[in-house]
């Protein structure tokens, strides 16, 4: 094949990929919410469909213009980003979970805009868990042999930190990102550090966020389970 051809080895296949960061909201004005830009979640969707697979974009908060011949489904939490991905994941070949999901999410919503008073301080913001759906949907894998892919930003020893989080989520491939200097939020190039559950570890040369998003294809394709069940 002539470079920058991809082999439709995705053909047949339905993969389902979330990207964006959730906003968790405080008020009618205000949310909670994070710097991913969602571009690795995007470059991950396009390369699957040039590779040929069909593929279910779970879309949060990005702003992008939706990719030509894939669906697209825009969400807002974390709530309802796990009600999308459980739902698109239920016939899904693949999971990647390109998103960043807020950890936690305001205790209680304020239906109404709240207003400072005079002299007083600011209530402290409680706050609660939000649902872990990539440790869900590793745990539970709606369809046989689905391959579950996850994303992390670490700091310090990251490969160990990789490799505990790869155990506690249960999932097959962990892209782990080293959070730094020049890898910042909204970037256009990425580097990282893929880590299998069966031991594998394949680094990836700061580069393209495609070029990225072809490895973990490159990766994911032989771990697929039959096609067509
Ligand atoms: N993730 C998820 N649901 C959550 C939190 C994270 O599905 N509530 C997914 C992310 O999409 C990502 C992976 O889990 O693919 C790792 O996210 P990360 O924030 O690094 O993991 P956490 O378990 O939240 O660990 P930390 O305490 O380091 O934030
Ligand atoms: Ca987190």
């Amino acid at each position: 094949l002539a470079r920058g051809v991809s082999a439709p080895d995705l053909a047949g296949r339905h993969v389902v990929v979330s990207a964006g960061g959730t906003r968790e909201p405080l008020d009618p004005v205000r949310y909670l919410g994070n710097r991913s830009s969602g571009k690795q979640g995007y470059a991950l969707a396009r390369t699957a469909a040039a590779r040929g697979a069909r593929v279910t974009l779970i879309e949060a908060n990005t702003g992008i213009t939706d990719p030509a011949g894939v669906d697209v489904v825009h969400v807002g939490t974390a709530v309802q980003l796990r009600e999308a991905v459980l739902k698109a994941a239920a016939d899904a070949d693949a999971v990647v979970m390109a998103a960043a999901v807020a950890d936690f999410r305001p205790a209680a919503y304020a239906t109404g805009k709240i207003k400072k008073k005079d002299g007083e301080e600011p209530a402290p913001v409680a706050l609660v868990r939000n649902p872990d759906i990539l440790a869900e949907i590793a745990g539970e894998r709606p369809r046989p042999g689905q391959v579950v892919v996850g994303f992390a930003a670490e700091t310090d020893d990251v490969l160990a930190n990789g490799r505990l989080k790869l155990a506690r989520k249960g999932c097959d491939l962990l892209v782990v990102n080293e959070v730094g200097e020049r890898k910042t939020f909204g970037a256009e190039e990425n580097e990282a550090v893929v880590l299998a559950a069966d031991g594998g570890e394949t680094p990836v040369p700061y580069g393209p966020k495609e070029a990225l998003a072809d490895v973990v294809w490159d990766l994911v394709v032989p771990r697929l389970g039959p096609a067509g069940l």
